[in-house]
């Protein structure tokens, strides 16, 4: 009798179902009155006395085996019932990761923001431009070196057609068919025709500002330019004016902000001298004007122009340029916080 119920023992542990109608025949076969075990308690009131207590604790075993394996297999049927409930048909098999604005579109539109704060709005231009607005309206001489192969990229050897290499370009495209008052930002992408380093790209961005009515001055720009450094990089910070030479632009200027990695102390970013440029700006010249059909006895304006890539490795560090344009995700995802 042992040896039968060692052999049911390893039946049961080895019992499995596939379906709740299989356990329960399997119930029925081993736990019915007239069920396996049942008969096993009818043998043994046969069974010598001597035997009965080794005998009893083997049935009672195989009895409290067969009951929890049949308890087992049933709540692996219900669990996987209930399993099929909670699947929520709607969702996406796989996370989906989320991407990150580019940092360089995240300062444009700061300074978007900031200059729309001060009435101004967006105007857009060609990237692939032709001579006269790139250049020839912006008073550029005919020999001026900006001209030269080196800086300029031509379209199909023509010297008409380039790709424009400032955003000053817009100014000219807005100013030809709008009458004054002009209050405009045109930001975009320029080419120029550079050896790739950390510090030079043959592509980059560029905002430009422009505001041109009657009576407007140096002070107008003068307090336009602090508004913006003073928004873009902190109340503390403080700008300098350095003349310059622009051939659209008489005056010109160039303008430096106290450097905000040391505070204006002094460290190797601003070369030990406090002050870092970031733009480059001034009074349009009368010539412009005249060139876009806009009368420089009653108009005048200031405009200003500056490098997104600039503005960006001051707020954010960045100490090589081509990382701007390499898209490698170690590099972006660290501007998540920012977006
Ligand atoms: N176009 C100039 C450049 O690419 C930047 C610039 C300077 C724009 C002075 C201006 C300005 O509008 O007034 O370097």
């Amino acid at each position: 009798m042992i040896d039968k119920i060692e052999t049911l023992l390893s039946e049961i542990e080895q019992m499995t179902a596939s379906n709740l109608e299989e356990l329960e025949a399997l119930r029925i076969k081993f736990m019915s009155k007239k069920g396996v075990i049942p008969s096993l308690m009818d043998d043994f009131r046969n069974v010598p006395s001597e035997q009965k207590r080794e005998i009893g604790v083997k049935i009672n075993e195989l009895k409290q085996k067969t009951s929890e394996k049949i308890n087992l297999l049933k709540e692996q049927f219900e669990n996987k019932d209930s399993g099929i409930m909670d699947i929520d048909l709607t969702r996406t098999a796989y996370p989906v990761p989320l991407g990150t604005r580019h940092p360089i579109s995240i300062v444009k539109e700061e300074i978007n923001d900031i200059f729309k704060r001060l009435g101004f709005s967006i105007s857009e231009g060609p990237e692939v431009e032709d001579d006269w607005h790139v250049f020839s309206s912006l008073n550029f001489a005919d020999d001026h070196p900006a001209r030269d192969m080196q800086d300029t990229f031509f379209i199909q050897n023509d010297p008409q057609i380039v790709l424009r290499t400032h955003t000053s370009s817009v100014q000219t495209r807005v100013m030809e068919n709008t009458e004054p008052p002009i209050r405009i930002i045109c930001p975009g992408r320029v080419y120029r025709n550079e050896a790739i380093s950390y510090r030079a790209h043959c592509f980059f961005h560029q905002v430009e500002a422009l505001y041109i009515d009657k009576d407007v001055s140096f002070a107008d720009l003068k307090q336009a330019l602090l508004f913006f450094a003073k928004e873009m990089f902190g109340e503390e910070t403080k700008i300098r004016l350095r003349p310059s030479y622009f051939p659209f632009t008489e005056p010109s200027a160039e303008m430096d902000i106290s450097c905000n990695i040391c505070g204006g102390k002094g460290c190797p970013f601003c070369k030990h001298t406090g002050w870092v440029e970031i733009l480059g700006c001034g009074m349009v010249d009368p010539n412009v004007l005249e060139n876009c059909s806009i009368d420089s006895k009653v108009y005048s304006g200031y405009a200003l122009g500056m490098g997104i890539e600039r503005i960006t490795n001051l707020k954010y560090q960045v100490k090589d340029l081509r990382m701007f344009s390499e898209n490698d995700l170690r590099f972006l995802d660290q501007f998540k916080s920012a977006n």
